[in-house]
């Protein structure tokens, strides 16, 4: 029998894995300095968490879930997103609302059964930023701006933000109506897809992509007309504070998103390499959600980052990647050296040394190769230095392998390790 990957998701292999986490560590040390700390969640959750979270209605519980049973019944479901599972935590736990506002990420795998094409997996993984407990409009300027930020690290200087208001509970159901008669009046234009949609969540019609069903859409009244004067004021005072922090903002009227607990703000941030799947990230504010989840009021706003877009739309991974060349490869020169071997690299890594934060990449033979095959290893890897063991009475012989020439001896390890790091790879980043 022979086994496949899962039709939808896919292996993360190097040279890509090794950018994926420069991309999760940039992104990181983004966030942390923003003042956001991370929440690990469990990858399953009780599947009402989402169905109460994301919306009955929303494709993403009507057809994407991953639920299944445990053994004494209870019905899980693979998370599909990162902001309930947050929510839940941050519920739980007395020690993430002790800071208002709480600024919490989380990095990892989402769940969703959808169609699979280019930049649309089952699995994929999100990066995300959930600020807890202000309704304020600087707050949405600092989320988005904390997006833009990450998109630059990593190489995204010009992606497109998009930006909408959805109202609030004063406002948003009678624009909600307003849709509603529009689209009945037209039906018969719709694809079937947005009949259906018509029924349950007919803001979610906005949203279609069928060439067909734009004249329609085109059309349809905008929400902006439909806001009362609170929400009207909140993202005018949004748009001011990305106009002065240098954001260039697109209002984009029909951008409803995919989940239902968003309340005023809404944005998306497009790269333009992406083809049809361009949005690498999404968000909003959700004022009324960790209420409905059963806790006090508390205005909040996040987004998530598709890391899988990401790493596409920053260009991929260089070849070779960030493995570069081993600082070193040991040579045992006689085959009971080769413990000496194992030694004598370990010690020059550095690995052993609590405050070593880079430490050397330097490999060594488990085969039991001869010391000339050994030699034909390390010059294919790369190896800058070539370290011969055991060593002799002048110290470890040492052959610098870019220039093809030996080394002076170095007299003991710690002298050959300090030597090795002042001689480091070039772009020898250890991961
Ligand atoms: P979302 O728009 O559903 O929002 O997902 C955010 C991002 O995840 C998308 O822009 C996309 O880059 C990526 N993504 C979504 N589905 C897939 C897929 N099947 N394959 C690859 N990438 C995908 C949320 O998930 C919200 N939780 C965002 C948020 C946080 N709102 C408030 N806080």
């Amino acid at each position: 029998m022979k086994f496949q990957v899962p039709r939808g998701t896919r292996d993360i292999l190097p040279p890509d894995s090794d950018r994926w986490a420069e991309i999760e560590d940039q992104a990181r040390r983004i966030l942390g300095s923003y003042g956001y700390r991370e929440v690990r969640t469990p990858i399953f959750e009780a599947t009402e968490l989402f169905v109460r979270s994301v919306g009955e209605s929303t494709d993403i519980v009507r057809k994407e879930l991953y639920t299944f049973e445990d053994r004494k019944g209870r019905s899980l479901t693979l998370r599909p997103e990162g902001t309930a599972p947050l929510v839940r935590a941050y519920l739980e736990s007395p020690a993430l609302r002790q800071e208002t506002p709480a600024r919490l990420c989380y990095l990892g795998p989402m769940f969703r059964y959808e169609r699979p094409q280019a930049g649309r997996y089952r699995q994929f993984w999100q990066i995300g930023a959930e600020l807890l407990g202000s309704k304020e409009p600087s707050a949405d300027a600092e989320m988005i701006d904390l997006l833009v930020s990450i998109m630059r690290a990593v190489g995204l200087p010009n992606v497109k933000v998009l930006l909408n208001s959805l109202g609030d509970a004063a406002c948003r159901p009678v624009y909600r109506e307003r849709v509603r008669d529009y689209f009945g009046r037209h039906l018969d234009r719709l694809c079937e897809d947005d009949r259906e949609r018509w029924k349950t969540n007919p803001l979610r019609i906005l949203d279609c992509k069928i060439p067909a069903c734009q004249p329609i859409l085109a059309e349809a009244p905008s929400v902006l007309d439909a806001l009362c004067d609170d929400c009207r004021a909140h993202f005018a005072a949004v748009q001011e504070a990305l106009r002065a922090l240098g954001i260039d903002a697109e209002v984009a009227p029909r951008l409803v998103r995919g989940l239902d607990y968003y309340t005023r703000t809404v944005f998306e941030v497009h790269a333009a390499n992406l083809g049809a799947q361009s949005a690498v990230g999404g968000g909003g504010r959700y004022d009324q959600l960790v209420q409905e989840l059963g806790g006090p009021e508390t205005p909040s706003i996040g987004f998530s980052i598709g890391t899988d877009r990401l790493h596409t739309a920053a260009g991929g991974s260089r070849p070779g990647g960030a493995l570069a060349a081993p600082d070193a490869f040991v040579v045992a020169r006689q085959p009971e050296a080769a413990s000496e071997a194992l030694i004598v690299a370990r010690a020059l890594r550095g690995v052993q040394d609590p405050g070593e934060v880079r430490p050397l990449r330097v490999l060594t033979d488990v085969q039991g190769r001869s010391a000339s095959s050994q030699m034909k290893v390390a010059s294919r890897v790369g190896a800058k230095h070539v370290v011969f063991v055991p060593r002799d009475a002048g110290g470890f012989a040492v052959r610098d392998m870019v220039a093809g020439k030996d080394e002076m001896k170095q007299p003991d390890l710690d002298a050959l390790r300090i030597w090795l790091r002042a001689h480091r790879a070039a772009g020898g980043e250890s991961r």
